[in-house]
């Protein structure tokens, strides 16, 4: 799409993952507030999203409101106030008669939907795949949906960043990027690691074996599913593995890490999931890594692709255990290398330049020829817990100036 946006992939907040439907004015302000005290908006969390479930009717002239109890000021107001503290706003509709959560649906009100986000400045569209017609359709049928959105979007002359969720199917990887900044590749995510994959794979409920069509997928899941298609993301479009999970108390801090980074090396969009209003030390440390966030931000936008699996290393007690390498270039000539660990039991990897450098250089240069490296652990020398907490307590600016420079030389280095 070439709206011009999502040159890298969006970073920001979506309120799903831990409130669901119990969505608020003053939710979505007092979140901004904490993203702006706590420095995470200054490390580039800058979109706001409201997820589903702020509707109200549809009005005679085909207009959609909103649910004046938990917007009494609107959507314009809180769009304004966002826009203040130096955020962008974004919301919620689905391509089907109904939203997920059985609200008001946009299918077949894509303009007037599009013109009155675009009339409360809103920038930015999360677009959901429920209650159409024909739910296991053809590709043309959901490129259809996808489609009326994206050009009504287009048609009202906003910038307004349009973000596609219909979970994978229909081979969005082929045409995801020809309507939208970003596409789910996925049903949606769940606060574990690495449970077996029978609950996520299933979207289509007339497989015996799926229990919740869509949905249920662990970090495991969601990385395994991507893998083939890492390649199909680039600067203006990029998979979308889903909103994060880290802070939710389903995993490990090292788990939560791994997601994170994970998330952050193949350049998925980068939406916290966490009630921010309870955020804690350690989960900051984590998601306001610095270095890590660079990578997610790389300009050249390019994923890091898997050159190793194996599996069955240590099997952990679902019966998984496997370990991933995984490699990738980073602007203008560093190579980014991850020793992903998934075994549930701490073990000693390696990996070698052949096994790393195996693609081109940046830029589509030949491959590095390079003899000798500087290598930086990208997790190593954070922040420590009681530097956040005073952060949390409200010490940011004291504390602002350190952890800026930290993104230049935050690394242990070695060979
Ligand atoms: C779907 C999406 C989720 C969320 C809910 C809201 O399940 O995949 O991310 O938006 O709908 O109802």
């Amino acid at each position: 799409i070439s709206n011009g946006l999502a040159r890298t992939p969006q970073m920001g907040w979506n309120n799903w993952n831990s409130l669901g439907c119990d969505v608020s004015q003053d939710l979505l302000l007092d979140t901004s507030k904490v993203l702006l005290d706590s420095g995470l908006r200054d490390v580039g969390y800058e979109y706001v999203v409201l997820d589903d479930c702020w509707q109200g009717e549809r009005g005679q002239n085909g207009y959609i409101t909103y649910d004046e109890q938990k917007f009494p000021n609107g959507m314009k107001y809180i769009a304004g106030k966002l826009h203040d503290m130096g955020f962008k706003y974004g919301m919620y509709s689905s391509a089907g008669e109904m939203t997920c959560a059985r609200f008001e649906g946009s299918l077949d009100y894509e303009k007037e939907d599009a013109e009155i986000y675009a009339s409360w400045d809103v920038d930015y569209l999360k677009y959901d795949n429920c209650f159409h017609m024909g739910r296991f359709g053809t590709a043309k049928l959901s490129f259809d949906r996808f489609n009326a959105m994206s050009q009504a979007l287009n048609a009202t002359g906003r910038p307004i960043l349009y973000s596609l969720c219909n979970w994978g199917e229909d081979y969005v990887h082929t045409w995801g990027m020809s309507l939208a900044n970003s596409w789910r590749v996925s049903g949606d995510i769940y606060d574990h690691f690495d449970r077996p994959d029978a609950l996520c794979s299933c979207n289509d409920p007339r497989d015996p074996h799926c229990v919740a069509p869509g949905s249920h997928c662990s970090v495991m899941n969601i990385i395994n599913k991507v893998a083939p298609y890492v390649d199909r993301g680039g600067p203006g479009g990029w998979n979308d593995m889903d909103m994060l999970e880290v802070g939710q108390g389903g995993m490990t801090d090292s788990e939560y890490v791994a997601h994170f980074s994970m998330w952050c090396a193949l350049k998925s969009a980068l939406l916290i999931g966490t009630d921010l209003r309870k955020l804690t030390p350690n989960t900051l440390t984590i998601l306001n890594n610095p270095a890590v966030i660079a990578v997610s931000q790389d300009p050249m936008g390019r994923s890091a692709t898997r050159v190793r699996q194996d599996f069955n290393v240590k099997k952990d007690k679902y019966g998984q255990g496997e370990i991933q390498v995984w490699s990738g270039p980073l602007y203008p000539s560093d190579q980014l290398v991850i020793l992903l660990n998934a075994a549930d039991e701490d073990l000693t990897m390696t990996t070698d330049l052949n096994e790393i450098f195996v693609h081109e250089g940046p830029e589509g240069s030949a491959p590095h020829t390079k003899h000798e490296y500087a290598v930086y652990d990208l997790w190593a020398d954070r922040m420590d817990e009681r530097q956040a907490e005073k952060i949390l307590q409200g010490d940011f600016k004291k504390y602002q100036k350190g952890w800026y420079n930290s993104t230049e030389t935050p690394y242990k280095e070695g060979l």
